[in-house]
C-alpha cells in the first residue's frame, strides 16, 4: 500500500482542511508531515466551524488515527489551548492522536526570536505569523533543537541550554521582551502533551503500509511557500511540497500513491512577497469580501489575484500531482467574466516557465473567459454544472495538464462534488 499526499498548489489557505476531512472517511490513518501552528486549517460541518493548526484535519471523522509526524513542528502552548477546544465542543482526542518523539519543539524564546527577526528585517519583513516557525526549523537544521521525545529524559538542563543561548542573541539584538509568562503557558501546554503517546511514528506508518491500511498526509502551507520552490526568501521554512512528506514521515518516496493537489479557482497570499496576478481593485476587494479572505488564526486580509497558470504548473511539475481539486468557485458566481494568467512576460519576453526571480518585471499575461452567472452553492452534481462552468473547467484541465476530480463550492463538508465522468 501507498500513501496519498495531499498539498496546497498556490501559497496556502486553499481548502486543505475542508478536503482532508472530506477525504478521511476512504483512509485508516491521517498524518501531518511539516509545518506547525503556522497553519489555519478550516473544517465546517453541522453548522460547526473547526479552525485547526497542529492537528491533522481527521480529527472529526469517527475513530480514525491521526499523527503529528517529525517533519511538524509543535507549540505545546498552542497545542493545549487547540486540544481544550476540541475537547469542549465533543471531541475526545487522546486515544486518537500521536505524536512523532522526532517532532521538533517550538520554544519560548523561538517566537521570541520570529519577533527580532522581523522587527530587524524592517520594510522587508517577511510577514510571518510570529509563532516561532523560522527559529525553530533553523535550530533543527543547526542541530540545536529540542524535539518531543526530549520531554520525557532530563528536560530541564536541555531547556535551559538552549533558551541561554537564545536569550544571548535577543540581548544582541536589542530586543525587549517578557518570558515570565509565556514560559509559564508553555510549561502547563506540556503537560497536555504528555497525556499523549509519544511514538516512533516512521514505524507506525510504514507498519500501517504494510498491513494495506491507507494513509493520507495533509499538507500544511502551500508550494509557493516551500523554502526550496517558493517565492524566496517570502517563503516558510520547510518543504511544503510532496517530498516533505518522505521526509516528514518517513515514507520511501516509491511509496507515494496519489498526490491530490489543491488550488482555489482564484489566488490568494498572506504576509509580504511577490503575487504577479494580484489585484489592487474592486475586483481584489470583491474576491475578498466573497471569499471571506481573512487569516483563519491571524485575521489579516488575504490580498486577492486572478489564477496563475504558471505558476500552477510549476507546482502541478515538482509534486508530481496526480488529481486536482478546484476550491472556492462559488465565490465568482456571479462575475461576468474570468480572467487566467497563462503566461509571463518577463523583461520583454513571453514565457510560460516560472522565473527564478518573480520580485520584480513580471506582466501576467491573461485569457479571459466567460463567468457562469449561477449560483452553485447548492448543487449535489456535476449534471447541474452550467456549461460555462465546464467550460472553465476543461480549460483549466487543458492548461495544466492533470484532471480536476473534486469540484468545493461553499465551506461546508456536504458542499463537495466528485467529477465520476472524468
Ligand atoms: P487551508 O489552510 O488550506 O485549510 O485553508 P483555510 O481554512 O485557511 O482557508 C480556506 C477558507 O475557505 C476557509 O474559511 C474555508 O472554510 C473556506 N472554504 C473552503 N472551501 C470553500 C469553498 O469551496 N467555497 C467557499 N466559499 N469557501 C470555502
Ligand atoms: P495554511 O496551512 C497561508 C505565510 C506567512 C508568511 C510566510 C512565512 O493554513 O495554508 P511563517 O510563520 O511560516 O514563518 O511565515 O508564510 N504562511 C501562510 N500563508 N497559509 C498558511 O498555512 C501559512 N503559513 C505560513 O503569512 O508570509
Ligand atoms: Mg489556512
Amino acid at each position: 500500500m501507498k500513501v496519498d499526499v495531499l498539498l496546497g498548489l498556490q501559497w496556502g489557505d486553499e481548502g486543505k482542511g475542508k478536503v482532508v476531512d472530506v477525504l478521511t472517511p476512504r483512509y485508516d490513518v491521517v498524518c501531518r508531515f511539516q509545518g506547525g501552528p503556522n497553519a489555519g486549517h478550516t473544517l465546517e460541518f453541522n453548522e460547526q466551524k473547526y479552525v485547526l493548526r497542529s492537528i491533522p484535519s481527521g480529527i472529526f471523522q469517527g475513530d480514525k488515527i491521526n499523527v503529528i509526524g517529525n517533519g511538524v513542528v509543535l507549540d505545546p502552548a498552542l497545542f493545549k489551548v487547540e486540544v481544550e477546544q476540541l475537547m469542549a465542543s465533543g471531541h475526545p482526542l487522546t486515544e486518537r492522536l500521536l505524536i512523532s518523539k522526532k517532532a521538533h519543539l517550538i520554544l519560548p524564546t523561538h517566537r521570541l526570536l520570529d519577533a527580532a527577526n522581523e522587527a530587524s528585517k524592517g520594510a522587508g519583513k517577511i510577514g510571518t505569523t510570529g509563532k516561532g516557525i523560522g527559529p525553530t526549523y533553523t535550530d533543527k537544521v543547526s542541530r540545536n533543537g529540542l524535539r518531543v521525545g526530549d520531554l520525557l529524559n532530563n528536560f530541564d538542563a536541555k531547556y535551559k541550554a538552549a533558551t541561554d543561548r537564545h536569550k544571548t542573541i535577543l540581548d544582541q539584538m536589542n530586543f525587549k521582551y517578557n518570558l515570565a509568562s509565556i514560559e509559564k503557558e508553555w510549561f502547563e501546554g506540556v503537560e497536555c502533551l504528555k497525556q499523549f503517546k509519544f511514538i516512533d511514528s516512521e514505524h507506525f506508518i510504514n507498519k500501517k503500509l504494510k498491513e494495506k491500511k491507507g494513509v493520507l498526509c495533509e499538507g500544511a502551507q502551500g508550494t509557493m511557500l516551500d523554502i526550496d520552490f517558493g517565492s524566496y526568501p517570502f517563503v516558510t521554512s520547510s518543504n511544503t511540497i510532496c517530498a516533505g512528506a518522505c521526509t516528514g514521515l518517513g515514507v520511501a518516496p516509491r511509496n507515494i500513491g496519489n498526490v491530490y493537489g489543491i488550488f482555489k479557482a482564484y489566488c490568494t497570499r498572506v504576509g509580504s512577497g511577490p503575487f504577479p496576478t494580484e489585484l489592487f481593485d474592486e475586483i481584489g476587494q470583491l474576491l475578498r469580501d466573497n471569499g471571506h479572505e481573512y487569516g483563519s488564526v491571524t485575521g489579516r486580509p488575504r490580498r486577492c489575484g486572478w489564477i496563475d497558470l504558471v505558476a500552477l504548473r510549476y507546482a502541478i511539475m515538482i509534486n508530481g500531482v496526480s488529481d486536482l481539486i478546484m476550491m472556492k468557485s462559488d465565490v465568482m458566481d456571479n462575475f461576468d467574466s474570468i480572467k487566467a494568467c497563462v503566461a509571463y512576460q518577463v523583461n520583454g519576453e513571453e514565457t510560460e516557465e516560472f522565473p527564478f526571480d518573480i520580485n520584480e518585471g513580471v506582466e501576467p499575461i491573461y485569457t479571459e473567459l466567460p463567468g457562469w452567472k449561477t449560483d452553485m452553492t447548492k448543487m449535489q452534481s456535476e449534471d447541474e454544472f452550467p456549461e460555462e462552468f465546464n467550460n472553465y473547467l476543461s480549460f483549466l484541465e487543458e492548461q495544466l495538464g492533470v484532471r480536476i476530480k473534486i469540484v468545493s463550492v461553499g465551506p461546508d463538508r456536504a458542499q463537495t462534488i466528485e467529477r465520476y465522468n472524468h
